[in-house]
């Protein structure tokens, strides 16, 4: 099977196991479920929950084993990305090639839909269907909620809102975008990995280097392609980040420096899966993609 293949798959078999999770909704309150739904649904490039699949398929793990933590990581994405977009943070009109939610429901209604994605994550990671022991199971709702909150990414959301404005430095900078972003996209390569009984110390480490080169190049492309691409491929406001004076890398250090930084940040992530041979072709694909990627 090809590459290109195995993601079209994974992304159809993602968009399955979201669809099951999220309540139907006929049921009350209709309107919030509507808008969970409206929020989780048609859309996305599932890159977190791809990295759960293929973290978890580097080590021989099942897919059925996958398919709760790769959706509660998405779940947690998706309520990010509402309350992202609220008028309070970036203000945005434009998620995925539609209305943010806030527009197309009503604030409130897009505040609570963010809130309740978030604990149908921690819910839906409770349901892990793997041969791993209770501890493993304890140890892989303790990344998430580690990942998600103000040690991760609600952290670097409360950095990039104070911000605005500002010229930070690139350590600064990377530290804002290792939280707002790497946090989650790290915890996704771990929830694959923990998903594993026997993986070893070593295979570990390997893998948190990996999606820590790639969470943070992942944000840099984000930032460069908030200057290069337009609205309509990106489905969200171009040139959003300059008109809100944020912070970022193009502007901080400029735009070819910081896809040199990318390419490099890529290199090293697939430096670090040398020991893992063929078995981890489809993570260096997805290496390549985050920084290749047009929106
Ligand atoms: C966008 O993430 C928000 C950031 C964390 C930069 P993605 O680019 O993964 O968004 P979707 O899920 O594909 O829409
Ligand atoms: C968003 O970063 C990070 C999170 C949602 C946690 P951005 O604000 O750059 O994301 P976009 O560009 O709106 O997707
Ligand atoms: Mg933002
Ligand atoms: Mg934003
Ligand atoms: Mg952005």
């Amino acid at each position: 099977m090809s590459l290109q293949n195995l993601m079209k798959l994974t992304q159809q078999r993602t968009e399955i196991a979201l669809n099951q999770w999220l309540p139907p909704v006929t049921m009350p309150p209709t309107r919030l479920h509507e808008a969970m739904r409206y929020s989780v649904l048609q859309g996305g490039k599932r890159i977190r929950p791809l990295l759960v699949y293929l973290a978890g398929k580097t080590l021989n793990v099942k897919e059925e084993w996958l398919d709760t933590p790769a959706c509660a990581v998405e779940f947690i994405h998706a309520y990010s990305l509402i309350h992202d977009d609220l008028p309070a943070m970036d203000d945005d009109m434009l998620r995925r090639g539609k209305p943010t939610c806030h527009i197309a429901f009503d604030e409130a209604t897009a505040i609570l839909a963010g809130d309740a994605l978030q604990t149908l994550a921690f819910y839906v990671l409770s349901h892990h269907n793997s041969p791993v022991t209770a501890t493993r199971q304890l140890q892989m709702l303790e990344t998430l909620t580690l990942a998600s909150g103000s040690r991760g990414m609600v952290g670097g959301q409360a950095i990039d809102i104070a911000s605005v404005g500002k010229m930070l430095n690139i350590a600064e900078l990377e530290n804002m975008h290792i939280h707002k972003t790497g946090a989650l996209i790290r915890a996704s390569v771990k929830l694959g990995a923990l998903s594993c009984p026997d993986i070893t110390d070593a295979q570990m480490e390997c893998l948190d280097h990996y999606a820590k080169c790639i969470g943070l190049a992942f944000q840099i492309q984000d930032d460069i392609l908030d200057v290069e691409a337009s609205t309509e491929v990106l489905g969200k406001t171009s040139g959003a980040d300059d008109a809100l004076h944020k912070p970022t890398y193009p502007n901080i250090i400029g735009l070819n420096e910081s896809k040199q930084l990318a390419q490099s940040l890529v290199n090293q992530a697939i430096a670090s899966l040398d020991d893992f041979a063929t078995a981890a072709e489809p993570l260096r694909w997805m290496a390549n993609y985050i920084i290749t990627r047009n929106f």
